[in-house]
């Protein structure tokens, strides 16, 4: 039996129509033709306004509601104790379009609860051994990096913990979690909408 701490990030891969991603695509180079960037965490990329819940896209609603579904499925997984019932779930979400060199400085969530990212489009790498398109964690716990060197890396005590996740897929994570998005060096963009959770207790 296993008794420790952890801080949870999970990768969900979602079942949606095949065609959304391109639908998502093309509603959101029009969102980007009509609106400026707004400055966040973003480094040479786009950020769209914080609205993405209150659109009116068919797309953007499609995955909304599927982005509302999973995440509350997720949290009922990971603690049979949560009970949805309670909470009213309150979402906020963005677009982020990083271009050759965007990228994201490190940052976190807070105060919402829950955090994740949907990647609509991560242009393929030519150098597997890069970062680019990287998402990376900091470990919370950052006094393990010396037992990460002495052979528990991969035993949940690495100080890092970074990976390219795949169009299609959710990356969902408490909101306290740092992180930062390594710089695109491709010539494709990459294009991902974050969004938040906040369960506020029914009165
Ligand atoms: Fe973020």
């Amino acid at each position: 039996m296993e008794v420790s701490f952890k801080t949870p990030v999970y990768v969900i891969r979602p079942n949606f129509s095949e065609s959304l991603l391109d639908e998502l695509e093309t509603d959101i180079y029009k969102i980007q033709s009509d609106s400026p960037s707004i400055q966040v965490s973003n480094i040479n990329g786009w950020h769209s306004e914080t609205d993405l819940f209150t659109r009116e896209e068919t797309s953007i609603k499609t995955l909304c509601g599927l982005l509302m579904t999973e995440s509350t499925r997720q949290l009922m997984s990971m603690s049979p104790d949560f009970d949805p019932k309670k909470y009213d779930g309150e979402f906020g979400g963005w677009i982020n379009i990083n271009p050759r060199g965007g990228a994201n400085a490190t940052h976190h969530h807070q105060p919402w609860d829950w955090s994740g990212v949907f990647y609509v489009k991560q242009p393929k790498i030519s150098d597997e051994g890069g970062r680019s398109g990287m998402i990376e964690f900091i470990n919370p716990c950052q006094q393990s990096s010396g037992l990460a060197k002495k052979g528990f890396m991969n035993a949940g005590l690495s100080p890092f913990l970074r990976f390219r996740p795949n169009p299609g897929e959710i990356v969902f994570f408490p909101s306290y979690l740092l992180h930062s998005v390594y710089p695109n060096e491709t010539d494709d963009d990459r294009i991902t909408i974050a969004y938040n959770l906040r369960l506020n207790e029914k009165k």
